[in-house]
């Protein structure tokens, strides 16, 4: 008799709100079991819950993404739970403001630690797991990585390395046979970016925005690097940003009565 079909099983960090819990809705849409991990247990478990009444099998666990012993005790739950991981997704991330003068050695390490440690010991610490599932990584990085704009110094550096440890691993795992990409969004209307644009000058958030990407489409963007096309690619960064990062704004984010967006003014970004 053949083994019964199991699920591929999926982990997604920062999914307690806006792209990670976008990320676990569209993976378990299609078909995944998901681990939501957050910092914040409550987010993490509640997320779970509504994916779980929905129908799909999910595990809720608290993950500070930093800290390599909890990805340890995350490992054992998972192993314990679905017995194995086939995708990894990175999704946790923080964005603070600040120039290379403004930026002080503790949001330095503090952005460096969360956006791209975490990363690099989620990856570390599950290759077993995705060894033997020749399995995949997802990182999620912004079209800024590539397409710098003043008064995001240690963002920007953070996601640029993210991208050079998208690509190392990518090659380092060629042939283990595990993928690695990055997912780079433009502008995503998420509760933390609302909580951002309210302290740099948009207490409006998202009205007046035109063509945002939604936490679902980042989702679908994931779910792509699963599908047999997918396992194909490896060492890339997909875009999903309505062409912010060939063309910078676009010509589509701005607020009717501006002729530019104040997104992209420098003045705003480091306006505290
Ligand atoms: N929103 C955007 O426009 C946008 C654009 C480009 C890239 N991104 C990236 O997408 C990712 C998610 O952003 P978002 O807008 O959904 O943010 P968000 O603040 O709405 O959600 C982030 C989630 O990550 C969790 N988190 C933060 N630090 C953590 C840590 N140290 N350990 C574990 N969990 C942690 C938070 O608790 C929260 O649930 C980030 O990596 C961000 O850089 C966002």
């Amino acid at each position: 008799m053949s083994e019964p079909f199991k699920r591929p099983v999926a982990l997604v960090t920062g999914a307690g709100q806006g792209i990670g819990q976008g990320i676990a809705r569209a993976l378990a849409k299609a078909g995944h079991r998901v681990v939501l991990t957050d910092r914040n247990a409550e987010t993490a478990l509640a997320s779970a819950a509504v994916l779980a009444d929905g129908g799909a099998e999910t595990l809720g666990l608290h993950l500070e993404v930093s800290d390599s012993q909890a990805w340890e005790r995350v490992r054992a739950e998972v192993e314990a739970c679905f017995g194995g991981l086939d995708l990894l997704v990175n999704s946790a991330g923080i964005s603070p403001r600040g120039t290379v003068e403004t930026t002080d050695e503790a949001l330095w390490e503090l952005t460096l630690a969360v956006n791209l440690k975490g990363p690099w010991l989620g990856i570390k610490t599950f290759l077993p797991l995705l060894r033997a599932s020749r399995g995949g990584v997802v990182n999620i990085g912004t079209t800024r990585a590539t397409r710098p704009m003043p008064g995001l110094f240690s963002y920007i550096t953070s996601k640029a390395g993210l991208l050079g440890l998208t690509q190392q691993v990518a090659v380092e795992y060629i042939d283990a046979g595990i993928t690695c990409n990055m997912v780079a969004p433009g502008w995503v209307d998420t509760p933390g970016e609302r909580v951002l644009q309210a302290k740099h000058g948009r207490p409006d958030f998202p009205n007046g925005v035109r063509n945002l990407t939604t936490s679902d489409e980042i989702g679908d963007a994931v779910v792509f690097f699963t599908t047999p096309a997918g396992r194909k690619v490896t060492g890339q960064i997909l875009y999903i940003d309505s062409g912010m990062h060939v063309a910078d704004d676009a010509g589509m984010i701005y607020l009717p009565h501006e002729s530019r967006t104040r997104y992209h003014d420098p003045e705003v970004a480091l306006r505290s």
